[in-house]
């Protein structure tokens, strides 16, 4: 019998993606402004990063900013990528100190130019690290990915690239923000919510799926262990008949 969160082994899955949400729950809780919560938000991902990094997660990515948090005020996005300004810079020597390499995914047609310098700026400063990838979901949507990798391929099939019948998974998933990223084994979700809010739509296919009852500014190593555990406890099947 296996006791939760307790001395089962920790399995590492290749591959984790994170929806990173409760930081207004947990500010608003504390006492805070919702932007503290955002804050406190930061100090979680440098712990997730590290510590994935360590136990050798080869892709992480984490759920920052989605295509729809655009319709939330103008305040709190402002100080949102401000804080994102401020991660891109003083998280530096974190990402190469253990060897991780940035990456973006999303649309970049809405970020400040600021983000957008410092985000590339990172991305090539880290891009000879040859440890666990680090994918930061920024203005990003599920369903914008699958219509931006529609019209990658109508355009290749436009210019006479590419046959229409030869159309198939792989030709979708090749042209999809980060395809050389594996797909995710688990995807784990804080705060409570029972839901996929637009993310990694077409990779969670086969996702395992972990959801922790604390917000993210309270999601430490413990919790991020507890995830792995239970990942070791479930049965992959895939379709198949064991
Ligand atoms: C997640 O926390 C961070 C972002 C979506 C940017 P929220 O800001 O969604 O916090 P809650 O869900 O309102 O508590
Ligand atoms: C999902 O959280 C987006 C991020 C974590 C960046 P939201 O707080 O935006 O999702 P909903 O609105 O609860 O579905
Ligand atoms: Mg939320």
């Amino acid at each position: 019998m296996s006791t939760p969160g307790g001395d089962d082994q920790l399995v590492v899955p290749r591959s984790v993606a994170v929806i990173m949400d409760g930081n207004g729950r947990w500010a608003k809780r504390a006492g805070f402004e919702r932007i503290r919560g955002h804050e406190r938000g930061v100090d979680a991902v440098r712990t997730t990063v590290t510590e994935c990094a360590r136990l050798g997660v080869e892709a992480l990515t984490l759920y920052a900013f989605s295509e729809e948090n655009w319709s939330r005020p103008k305040r709190e996005i402002k100080l949102l990528f401000g804080l994102l300004e401020r991660f891109l810079v003083a998280e530096r020597p974190t990402l190469m100190d253990n060897d991780v390499r940035l990456l973006h995914s999303g649309r970049r047609e809405r970020l400040p130019p600021r983000v957008l310098e410092l985000l590339d700026e990172t991305v090539e400063l880290t891009a000879k690290n040859g440890g666990m990838r680090l994918a930061l979901a920024i203005s990003y949507g599920g369903r914008q990915e699958l219509a931006d990798a529609a019209r990658r391929l109508a355009a290749d099939v436009a210019a006479g690239e590419l046959d229409p019948a030869t159309v198939d998974e792989s030709a979708l998933a090749a042209r999809l923000y980060l395809p050389e990223l594996p797909d995710p084994d688990l995807l784990i979700r804080t705060a409570g919510e029972l839901r996929v809010s637009n993310f990694l739509l077409w990779q969670i296919s086969y996702a395992e799926i972990h959801v922790s009852d604390v917000c993210w500014p309270e999601f430490g190593k413990d919790e991020l262990h507890a995830a792995f555990r239970e990942f070791g406890r479930r049965t992959r099947r895939f379709g198949k008949v064991l």
